[in-house]
């Protein structure tokens, strides 16, 4: 029997209410649950019956239903957030993930319809004025449509409607609950409050169409308006029923609050706290001069052979589409990422400090033999414990991780809903990120394999998990 009280099991239904132990099942009306009736030992009726006429009354509810979804197991997900906060992302996911598990799903976009109405001009920040009361009318009718949309599509064959749209005034939401009055409804808050992914999503955003007209400093500009409009309308989940409030760049559910039984539940936690990737390919910069000598640290360019290497990797990625390259903020990884992006159609490069090579603080550009010689009590203390070892004025492995755990967070946040995702970071970096996903004992990961000549190949996903070493050249 499922021990979560929100789960709510697939058990087909026909006329015949029942109740067995392998299933169990709950008949709800709009204002709460109503359970097959039971004994004071918790059976119903149903379940008093005979195994075999227990299965009887499966086969023939399987017969009656087939795999339709029954009233109890609709639901209408209403997300809810400022412009530029990954709205649209999580949904593109979580909208693929149920149609992966056959549970006929639809997203219902406010922005979509908004894009296609051609009698006003919808991208300027003016429009989203509260005090532009036409404006306002215009976008209440295109939620509406949604909402109809929606309800439609629950009354069909459909089994979670997703609307997509900023829903950040209570006046919108009483208006969705006015409305949908035939499912539940669970709302899903995303918040984030990090300036520089803010600042990248907007750089993003506005490379869209629909700021085709404007400027780059103007699209900017509108865009940022746009967001300030909507904050003065910004109520916070609160009184609503049901609902998840959700950090979207660290994938961390911050409050839930559950009054009613909510089909799905325990799924969509599940997969609003997991990190799925499907592809990461993790490069380690090709050979630099401080390679060579086997120096430590610093900014050094790419030798021949690496700049080769980066050549070799751009060919072998030819074919793949590669949205974003992640690099560090060194020249080294940019100059890998460089011919790579160039054999892209469309590729943007974002270095990010998080990827920055271990700050080797007293040890910066001095060569691993330097060290042994003339600071052997370091050599020999971070031989000790690697792992735990903090170079004087600099970073330890143990230290680094929290910045690269942030740099990961950022990539994926970014890296929106593109199937392949690419970094181009260090030794240790890369150390750190295998141990991300690989689960390794933090005691190896400072020995775990980086080579130049080879990359990762990550799979991480619910039912998948896959890492290979693979040759570009
Ligand atoms: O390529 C050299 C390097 O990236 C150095 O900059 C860095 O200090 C080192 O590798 C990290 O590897 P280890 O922890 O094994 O010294």
């Amino acid at each position: 029997m499922n021990s979560n009280k929100n789960e709510v099991n697939h058990a087909p239904m026909g006329d015949i209410v029942f109740f067995n132990p392998i299933s169990t099942y709950r008949r709800k009306t709009i204002g709460g649950n109503r359970l097959p009736r039971r004994n004071r030992l918790g059976l119903t009726p149903q379940s008093l019956l005979p195994i075999s006429h227990q299965y009887v009354s499966i086969y023939f509810s399987l017969k009656l239903w087939g795999h339709m979804p029954t009233e109890d197991e609709k639901l209408y997900i209403v997300m809810m957030g400022l412009p530029a906060r990954g709205k649209s992302t999580l949904v593109m996911r979580l909208k693929e993930t149920f149609v992966k598990n056959q549970i006929p799903t639809r997203v219902f976009n406010n922005g979509n319809i908004r894009r296609r109405y051609r009698a006003m001009n919808t991208s300027i920040a003016e429009f989203y004025n509260p005090e532009n009361k036409n404006a306002a009318e215009l976008r209440r009718r295109f939620a509406l449509t949604n909402l109809q949309r929606a309800k439609e599509f629950l009354t069909n064959n459909g089994q979670v409607a997703i609307l997509d749209a900023t829903n950040v005034s209570r006046e919108r939401r009483e208006l969705i609950e006015s409305y949908l009055t035939d499912h539940p409804i669970l709302y899903i808050e995303c918040i984030n409050q990090d300036r520089e992914i803010l600042q990248l999503s907007i750089l993003e955003k506005v490379k869209t169409p629909e700021f085709a007209n404007f400027t780059h400093a103007d699209a900017i500009y509108e865009f940022r308006k746009r967001i300030e409009y909507y904050e003065m309308i910004y109520v916070p989940l609160k009184e609503e029923n049901n609902y998840i409030k959700m950090d979207s760049l660290y994938n961390r559910i911050l409050e839930e609050k559950l009054v009613s039984s909510i089909p799905l539940y325990s799924r969509i936690r599940d997969f609003l706290v997991t990190d799925v990737v499907k592809n990461l390919y993790l490069i380690r910069h090709t050979e630099s001069y401080y390679n060579v000598e086997d120096r430590i640290g610093g900014d050094p360019l790419l030798t021949p052979l690496g700049i080769g290497q980066a050549n070799a990797l751009g060919r072998f990625f030819e074919k793949r589409k590669i949205s974003y390259i992640f690099t560090s903020k060194k020249r080294r990884t940019i100059l890998t990422a460089e011919p790579i992006a160039k054999r892209q159609r469309d590729c943007t490069i974002i270095p990010l400090k998080e990827f920055d090579e271990i700050d080797g603080g007293c040890c910066e550009n001095m060569t691993y033999q330097e060290i042994r010689e003339k600071m052997p009590e370091i050599y020999s203390a971070r031989e000790a414990d690697k792992y735990h070892y903090i170079y004087s004025g600099g970073e330890g492995y143990a230290t680094m991780k929290p910045r690269i755990e942030v740099g990961i967070k950022k990539a994926f946040y970014l890296n929106r809903h593109a199937d392949n995702i690419m970094i181009v970071g260090h030794r240790a970096v890369n150390r750190m990120i295998l141990a991300h996903f690989l689960y390794r004992r933090e005691e190896d990961v400072p020995y775990i394999y980086v080579p130049q000549d080879k990359f990762y190949h990550i799979t991480a996903t619910q039912d998948r998990k896959l890492f290979e070493l693979q040759e570009y050249d």
